[in-house]
């Protein structure tokens, strides 16, 4: 725990938390219609309480930019979110296109990336989104992804993106050099499949270790969807659990995490609520 003294010299210095938070924000921003993006509140209160925390937001209305084609899809509510998180200089707002382990075609993936450009076209609103995510990369196809990388930075042109990666397992060294953030790991905590068979646990330190490359850790990234139950080792997920995981990351100056408790469905169901997951990554 960092004492209070320290956190107001922090920010005074101007001091940024080593781990910020990558947010699959994959809840639609309404309940009801214009209701000013209700759902992602939470979110938003979050990321206001955690000025140093630097947030990587991805959104994402149809496995992609959303079926009108038109920048925030169309959708009042989409607009109204989106707008909401660009007002916060702590927040990079990432688009969603899903690569299908490098089988969607080129054309269509990058068809929905220039979709995500125009989303900077639309005037009534500040609905511009900062960079890419890749959904489903393949560690064994270099080029594909590549290729898909290149257009995305050449269509954004002289706005410097964002590019995430989610491998989701460990990847080879060389995609550090054209994403800017790696998903070394993206399971549950500690969970099986619909079959029984136990998928990759989180197990802190261990994870980090084999998973991200040294010297790369500040490009790294962990989600962790389903924290609940209980860790490999028998911890509880608890918010004290959370904390020592945020603070085991931040000193391996791992650069971004997720942690939830429901899957991507919810950003409030403890202990990994989304405000949690802010104060834990907060006090480092
Ligand atoms: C492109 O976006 C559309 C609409 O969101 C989505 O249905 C489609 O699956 C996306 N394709 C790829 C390759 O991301």
């Amino acid at each position: 725990m960092v004492s209070q003294s320290l956190l107001v010299l922090a920010s005074i210095i101007g001091y940024t938390a080593a781990t910020g938070v990558l947010l699959p924000l994959y809840v639609y921003p309404s309940l009801d219609f214009g209701d000013g993006a209700a759902l992602w509140q939470p979110a938003l209160s979050a990321i206001s309480s955690s000025p140093n925390v630097p947030w990587l937001v991805v959104v994402n209305p149809h496995n992609g930019p959303g079926l009108s084609g038109q920048p925030g899809d169309a959708d009042p509510n989409y607009i109204s979110g989106v707008s909401q998180l660009n007002a916060h200089s702590n927040v990079k707002t990432i688009g969603y296109v899903r690569t299908n382990f490098a089988a969607s075609p080129i054309a269509e993936v990058e068809a929905n990336i220039t979709i995500w450009k125009s989303w900077g076209t639309y005037t009534a609103a500040d609905i511009s989104v900062d960079g890419i995510f890749f959904d489903e990369t393949s560690t064994s196809d270099f080029n594909y992804l590549s290729t898909v990388i290149s257009f995305a930075r050449n269509a954004f042109g002289s706005k410097a993106i964002t590019t995430i990666c989610n491998f989701g397992v460990k990847a080879d060294v060389q995609f550090y050099s054209i994403c800017d953030v790696v998903i070394a790991f993206e399971s549950c905590l500690n969970c099986k499949d619909s079959s029984g068979a136990q998928l990759p646990q989180y197990k802190s330190q261990t994870t980090i270790t084999s998973n991200i490359p040294s010297g790369k850790q500040s490009q790294g990234a962990i989600l962790v969807h389903d924290f609940v139950g209980t860790a490999a080792d028998g911890s509880a997920a608890s918010t004290a659990l959370l904390q020592q995981y945020t603070h085991t990351l931040a000193l391996n100056g791992v650069g971004w995490c997720y942690f939830g408790s429901a899957g991507y469905s919810s950003i409030t169901t403890p202990p990994a609520t989304v405000g949690a997951l802010a104060a834990a990554v907060a006090s480092g």
